[in-house]
């Protein structure tokens, strides 16, 4: 069972995924190694070839793990086995689903990891993008925000010191991977070419892209709670989105 320490949704039996929902699947993959050999056995070739080329065993088992453990909640949603699911990829490399999913046709999802730690959401009928990261001390947070985030972001970050500094650092991050890899688009498009804007001290945030000012009306960001030294976001397309987190322990792993 979960050591995750904040309140998660109790859920004696699989959860509904109804249109306005998201679902988010948290995961400490160091602590189901045992489920790495069914895992593997459910891998497609092309990705137990990727866990090969792993130079480290670590990284190959949280590959192994973390991939394995998408198969298995996407399987859930849909009408076949875990093993089955065909992925493909969008335009810009984003993970999709192919092959004939029947009615699962209109599912999407995201997944993240960070050290031993996996994040992955999944929606109907819109697309989503997660991030998880682990929160680093010792991390200049605003020397790269000022090379990497947009100017405001920057601005807000060196009005906050320590702590305080780091946790903007680590929201505004994930949020923006979050959205990065909700559109699909990755690193490439620039983290510096829009802005996160919290909604004061909500977790919810929206987008303005800085080249038109404007707000981008399509996604909507929210923080996730998660164990302390982690932070996580999901950006979710048309609409609030109701987001539900889950523990993947109690329904996936031994
Ligand atoms: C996607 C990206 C933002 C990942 O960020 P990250 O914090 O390092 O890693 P995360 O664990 O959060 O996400 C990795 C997962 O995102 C997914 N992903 C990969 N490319 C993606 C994309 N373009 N859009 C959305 N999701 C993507 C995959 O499921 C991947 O898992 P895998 O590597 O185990 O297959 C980043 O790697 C990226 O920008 N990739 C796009 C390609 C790119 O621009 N490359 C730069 C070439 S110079």
């Amino acid at each position: 069972m979960s050591r995750v320490p904040d309140p998660m949704v109790p859920s004696p039996s699989f959860p509904v995924l109804d249109p306005q929902a998201v679902h988010v699947w948290f995961c400490e993959l160091s602590r189901h190694v045992e489920c790495q050999t069914a895992f593997v056995a459910e891998l497609s070739d092309e990705e137990r070839a990727r866990a090969a080329r792993f130079a480290f065993e670590r990284d190959r088992q949280r590959f192994i793990l973390s991939h394995g453990l998408l198969r298995r909640v996407l399987s859930r949603y849909m009408p076949i086995t875990a093993q089955a699911i065909q992925f493909g990829t969008g335009e810009h490399g984003k993970p999709t689903l192919s092959g004939p999913a029947g009615p699962s046709d209109d599912l999407r999802f995201s997944l993240s990891h960070s050290a031993e730690y996996a994040l992955i959401a999944v929606a109907r009928g819109r697309e989503v993008g997660v991030d998880v990261e682990v929160r680093k001390a010792n991390l200049d947070c605003l020397k790269l925000a000022e090379r990497f985030f947009a100017p405001a972001e920057a601005q807000a970050m060196a009005t906050l010191h320590g702590d305080a500094q780091q946790r903007l650092f680590y929201r505004l991050w994930t949020a923006k991977e979050a959205y990065l890899k909700g559109r699909g688009v990755g690193l490439s498009f620039g983290l510096e070419r829009f802005e996160i804007m919290f909604e004061g001290e909500s977790s919810a945030a929206r987008v303005r892209l800085r080249g038109s000012g404007t707000v981008d009306q399509t996604w909507k960001i929210r923080s996730l709670p998660l164990p302390d030294h982690l932070a996580g976001a999901v950006a979710v397309a048309g609409g609030d989105g109701d987001v539900h987190r889950y523990d993947a322990a109690a329904f996936f792993l031994a």
